[in-house]
């Protein structure tokens, strides 16, 4: 579907509210994204300021703004604590300002029980939408700001997929480019699935003419966006593969790098590490998370591989592809789990030695059939073995971020150094981050950089010549 006269029109109204708004406030109208989870979200949060700023909303990042909106994530109950705190903040300063808006999207809106919360609890919030209907933000925008009663809309099934909605990038140079939405896998921890829908792939010719466009505007580096990468052109008209995709998007001149998220180990091929292999336009970094490594877990957490199928595809990638990184996510304390099932998966962060890992607790979300499995693990418990499986997960990361001490790698500039405004910070192919000297000229070039120092997970480097 593309960007419609219906949302048009929509943003006009809203437009003609602000410029309202303004008239009051006696200044320009201000508006803030507050985002929390993935990278779905950050890129879904580009399209929510890129419609505000058509409003011609002034977009800050304080939520002391005229307009706030939240797009929230579920998938662990820290992320859902963390927004209830915000609001409460937020209600402070709407007591101060009449005027002020605020609103709710996102994975956490797709639960019912968290809309009976809101409506008895946080009166205040003005507006409430889900994740299968972002793109008709700007009616609901024109709405709450004409309207003085709370507008909750969300929907049970995906709606269409949008294109073409306005977006603001937060970098210029860099960008994250949706392939497919939701998730057909239900690992059973997992609350993904129920709030993102099923999985649908965006039609490649879409893809590559965002690709392309967002390369006439400057982009070099895409990172294109699943749950599960793997698994994209299911259900197409005509059936497209990642790998073919990923050929498809190397071809555009101007990306200079093409990275992606996520993929699941049970469908990664020969056919995925061999492109990689032959490209050097795609960075050398794979995400794969493990979750656990044992195989009696990954069964119960209905993850479709085993430890040993997990190794022989990690070590495959290794000795494919030598320099690539390998990073994943670890779920402890998933219930039934027993130190002895820990041993297994830090059995696998020493053979795979990751150059970096998330390692989450798991967290109990209602409706997934995790939730109702017999022998919880303790918190107790879980934060013992947690702590194991850290101390081995550093160890492996500072070993392998060191391994490139001496060498010189290209950096895509990303920004000045925060602390230190001599240095600007890099990004290499393989994730790595390398400070060196320079300034803000630099910002969305490629440099070679050489790799003087490793800081554990950074680098100090020198610009080479
Ligand atoms: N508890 C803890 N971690 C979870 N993740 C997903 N669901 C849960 C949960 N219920 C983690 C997985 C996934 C990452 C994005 O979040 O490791 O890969
Ligand atoms: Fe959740 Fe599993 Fe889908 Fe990832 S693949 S989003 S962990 S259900």
């Amino acid at each position: 579907m593309n960007y419609s006269e219906t949302t048009d029109m929509s943003v006009m109204r809203a437009r003609e509210n602000v410029r309202a708004l303004e008239k009051k406030l006696g200044r320009v109208p201000t508006a803030a994204v507050i985002t929390f989870g993935c990278q779905m979200n950050a890129r879904d949060s580009e399209k929510l300021t890129g419609i505000l700023m058509q409003a011609g909303f002034s977009v800050i990042s304080e939520e002391s703004a005229d307009f706030v909106i939240y797009n929230t994530c579920t998938v662990r109950d820290n992320a859902n604590q963390r927004v209830y705190g915000r609001l409460g903040v937020c209600g402070g300063y709407k007591k101060k300002n009449p005027y002020m808006k605020i609103a709710l999207c996102g994975c956490m809106m797709q639960e019912p029980s968290v809309i009976e919360k809101i409506k008895t609890s946080y009166r205040f919030v003005d507006l409430i939408f889900g994740t299968h209907n972002l793109y008709k933000f700007p009616e609901y925008l024109a709405d709450t700001l004409e309207q003085d009663r709370q507008i909750i809309d969300v929907w049970k099934e995906p709606g269409e997929i949008e294109e073409n909605l306005p977006v603001s990038r937060k970098y210029p140079f860099k960008s994250g480019v949706n392939i497919m939405f939701g998730c057909n896998n239900f690992c059973t921890y997992c609350i993904v699935p129920y709030v993102r829908g099923r999985e649908r792939s965006r039609e490649p010719k879409e893809i590559l003419r965002e690709c392309e466009r967002l390369a006439a505007d400057g982009v070099s580096e895409v990172m294109l966006l699943g749950q599960n990468v793997n698994s994209y052109g299911r259900g197409l008209s005509e059936s497209v593969s990642f790998p073919e995709l990923l050929r498809e998007v190397e071809k555009i001149e101007g990306i200079k790098r093409i990275r992606f998220m996520t993929s699941h180990p049970k469908d990664l091929s020969d056919e995925l590490i061999e492109t990689i292999k032959n490209s050097d336009k795609i960075c050398r970094h794979i995400h794969l998370p493990l979750q656990s490594g044992s195989s009696r877990i990954l069964k119960a957490m209905n993850r479709c591989y085993d430890k040993e199928k997990y190794l022989s595809l990690a070590m495959k990638i290794r000795e494919e592809i030598p320099d690539i990184s390998i990073t994943t996510d670890i779920i402890i304390g998933f219930p039934g789990e027993t130190p002895a099932d820990v041993d297994e998966t830090i059995d696998v962060i020493r053979r795979v030695q990751y150059d970096n890992a998330f390692t989450f607790i798991y967290s109990k979300r209602t409706g997934t059939p995790a939730a109702s499995m017999e022998n919880q693990v303790s918190e107790k418990e879980s934060h013992e073995q947690f702590d194991r499986v850290l101390t081995e997960v550093q160890k492996y990361a500072k070993l392998q971020s060191a391994r490139f001490e001496g060498r010189v790698m290209e950096a895509l500039v990303e920004e000045v150094n925060e602390n230190d405004t001599a240095l600007v910070t890099g990004r290499l192919s393989n994730n790595l981050i390398v400070h060196f000297p320079g300034d803000a000229s630099l910002i969305g070039s490629y440099v070679k950089v050489r790799l003087n120092e490793c800081k554990g997970f950074y680098y100090l480097g020198e610009k080479t010549y």
